[in-house]
């Protein structure tokens, strides 16, 4: 199968395009490498420097005629988000609909979209969360996922266009670049690997679910592992596994973040035969080997 798969330079996006390209898929990667780094790119794959907002996109999907576009592209900063929000919708839902509509275009026969459970759902859902419950975003990074996701249905709806909107926990692991934001085990780990002591934000009592990383269905799918960890616990279980006792800092809590997410992902497990394979705590010894091991990145295998 032909796959266009978007932020495929990135954390998440490349090891996406490593299992595909392993599966045996001809994959072309679109990243302007805002956040990612060209040495993660499959060598196999093929490469295309640009940005979502201009890129010749009929052009590449004449030339490439991808059959499965994969849009994992995005500014994945709440904080951001929170400060410049027409700047997170014009990078997280413009880019999304010029993608849509070069898919219908030419004939795309199916989406799957990076979404974010840790984001949509806001607070006072069920835990864990089953799809079914709510979204109600408590920044403007979810309210652009959950945005997209709308657009999905809707383009499902008029163009016929199947869809999966995979909504990710609070993913961690190799090539996590702990200059983001988002990646709390990445920015522990590296504060943690050069002897100082990292900040929690708030009170630390936050819980997330940490998630390491050609069906029919179509619609929303939660992909996470339904364990609710705080940030104080996972920061425990690093400090083990680096096996340092440095304590951490605790700051003021940050807006835009919501304070409980886990995912409940038995859909996943019905509708893709998907179930989490890495505990939290093998997890972490990848990541902090992963660390160890330094810059540059581990790339493609
Ligand atoms: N990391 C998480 O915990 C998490 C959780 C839920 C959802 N997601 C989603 O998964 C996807 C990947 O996230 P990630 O953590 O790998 O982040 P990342 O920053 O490593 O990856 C994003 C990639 O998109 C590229 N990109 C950004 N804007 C672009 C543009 N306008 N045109 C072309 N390329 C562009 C970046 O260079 C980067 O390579 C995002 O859509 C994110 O919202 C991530």
């Amino acid at each position: 199968m032909r796959i266009l798969v978007t932020g495929g330079a990135g954390f998440i996006g490349s090891h996406v395009v490593d299992a595909y390209v392993g599966a045996g898929h001809e994959v072309l990667v679109l990243d302007d490498l805002s956040t990612g780094r060209p040495g993660q790119v499959h060598p196999r794959a093929e490469f295309c420097q640009a940005d979502l907002r201009a890129a010749p996109l009929d052009d590449l999907f004449r030339r490439f005629r991808p059959e499965v576009v994969n849009q994992h592209a995005a500014l994945v900063e709440v904080r951001r988000s929170v400060a410049a929000p027409a700047l997170d919708a014009e990078r997280n839902v413009m880019t999304l609909l010029r993608v849509l509509e070069a898919c219908v275009r030419h004939g795309v026969a199916r989406v799957v979209f990076a979404s974010s459970g840790g984001a949509i759902y806001g607070e006072g859902c069920a835990l864990p969360t089953p799809e079914t419950a709510t979204p109600a975003p408590v920044s403007p990074y979810g309210a652009s996922k959950l945005i997209g996701e709308h657009y999905l249905r809707v383009f499902h709806r008029l163009h016929g266009l199947p869809y999966l909107a995979l909504r990710y926990a609070n993913v961690y692991g190799p090539r996590q670049d702990p200059a983001g934001e988002a990646g709390v085990v990445a920015i522990f780990t590296d504060r943690l690997l050069a002897g100082r002591s990292p900040v929690i934000n708030g009170d630390g009592e936050q819980t997330r679910d940490y998630l390491a990383l050609a069906p029919e269905a179509v619609g929303p799918v939660n992909i996470g592992t339904g364990q609710e960890t705080s940030v104080n616990e996972l920061y425990r279980q690093l400090c083990a596994v680096v096996g340092q006792q440095t304590p951490a800092v605790h700051g003021p809590p940050k807006a835009g973040e919501q304070r409980r997410s886990a995912l409940d992902a038995s859909r996943a497990q019905a509708w893709l035969g998907w179930r989490p394979a890495t505990s939290l705590a093998e997890g972490l010894r990848q990541s902090v080997e992963a660390f160890r091991r330094g810059r540059p990145w581990p790339g493609p295998e």
